[in-house]
């Protein structure tokens, strides 16, 4: 740290007592601090032009930049650890403190996982983690530029989330949805901002997953889309527009995926572990589709599509299927209730 241990004030609260972080690059010093009093993470850049003999100059980077995600579980933890571990102050609700704080202990384990295989050195694994603020107030996401929703896939739930989001965060603040089948123009429209509200559809799990959805409600600007866009590519994602159909492109394709695999398993022309075995053999999937369906979410993925069912107007093709109601309505949802079509109760 020779040469750099001049004294450093947050450049949001003024505070001194801030904390190196990180100290990385040759020509480009970045040095990432994280400030102990109001909680922000910040950067300076010192450039190094000796050769044009120019002075040293040391600038903030960064300024603070908040992003909101509602709700902890499987895909709101993947995108809080996302955006944390790009550089993003994240404010991450639920409804229960408990159930937010697990969720941080998990995201913490998953980071320290990635340090101990070197995916992250320590220091962005300790600066990530710090990024994380949890709540139980939607009022705390008033100054975030980008809230994304991921809450149930229930319409009334998200509705009265993106009228409180709506009510609390600020003029220019971009509001998404992770929804899975649900119109972002239904859910734009219960604001006053619709022009700044979208889909921004991850996939599970979303650290590993490199696609995601942006979908264009109707009243949605190209601003609002280019941000989302740019902020997909930011965190390393590849970002795909669409337009607000239900289902989008990857959940629309995927019904009859899990659909048949319901069906051929009802008629006992093959059992849940053979119907996976073979996709994976024959098909190169990953996973089979009750695999995916425990990873996903039984009732997440329930939820689906019966919302896509619905929102093509009946099509028979996108029909619910009565065995996947009845392991929601028995609460075996896959892997994260400990038994779904498989059990991880060990
Ligand atoms: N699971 C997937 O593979 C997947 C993939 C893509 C998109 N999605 C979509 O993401 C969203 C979330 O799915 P998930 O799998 O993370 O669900 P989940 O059940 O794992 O998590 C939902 C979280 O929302 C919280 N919650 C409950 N009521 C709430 C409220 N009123 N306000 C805010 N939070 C509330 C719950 O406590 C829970 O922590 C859904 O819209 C789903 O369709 C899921």
């Amino acid at each position: 740290m020779d040469g750099y241990n001049e004294e450093v004030h947050c450049p949001f609260c003024e505070s001194d007592d801030v904390t190196l972080m990180s100290l990385f690059g040759s020509a480009q010093l970045v040095r990432q601090f994280y400030c102990n009093k109001c909680k922000s993470a910040f950067e300076f850049i010192k450039w190094t032009e000796h050769s044009q003999g120019e002075e040293e100059v040391s600038k903030v980077a960064n300024h603070r930049n908040e992003a909101g995600v509602v709700g902890s579980g499987t895909m709101g933890a993947g995108i809080a650890q996302v955006l944390a571990v790009c550089g993003y102050n994240v404010i991450l609700f639920d409804v229960k403190e408990e159930i937010v704080s697990s969720s941080i202990t998990g995201i913490h384990r998953r980071l320290d996982r990635l340090s101990e295989k070197n995916k992250l050195t320590v220091e962005q694994a300790e600066l990530a983690k710090k990024r994380l603020r949890p709540v139980t107030a939607l009022s705390e996401m008033k100054n975030c530029q980008f809230v994304i929703e991921a809450a149930p896939e229930k319409i009334e739930i998200k509705k009265e989330i993106f009228m409180e989001l709506d009510k609390h965060c600020i003029e220019e603040a971009i509001l998404a949805t992770n929804t899975s089948s649900f119109s972002v123009t239904e859910i734009g429209s219960i604001t006053k901002r619709p022009e700044k509200v979208a889909g921004l559809h991850f996939f599970n799990p979303v650290p590993l997953m490199p696609l995601v959805e942006v979908i264009k409600g109707e009243r949605t600007s190209g601003n609002t889309m280019r941000k989302l866009t740019e902020l997909g590519r930011e965190i390393g994602k590849i970002p795909v527009s669409c337009s607000d159909t239900p289902g989008f492109i990857v959940n629309r394709i995927a019904r009859p995926f899990y659909n048949e695999a319901l069906k051929i398993r009802n008629e006992r022309t093959a059992s849940a572990e053979q119907i996976d075995r073979i996709m994976k053999k024959a098909g190169g999937f990953k996973m089979g589709p009750f695999e995916l369906q425990d990873l996903i979410g039984i009732d997440i993925n329930f939820s689906t599509t019966v919302s896509v069912h619905e929102g093509f107007y009946g099509d028979s093709r996108f029909r619910p299927n009565y065995s996947q109601q009845r392991k929601v309505q028995a609460g075996q949802l896959g892997r994260k209730s400990g038994r779904g079509f498989y059990s991880y109760e060990s």
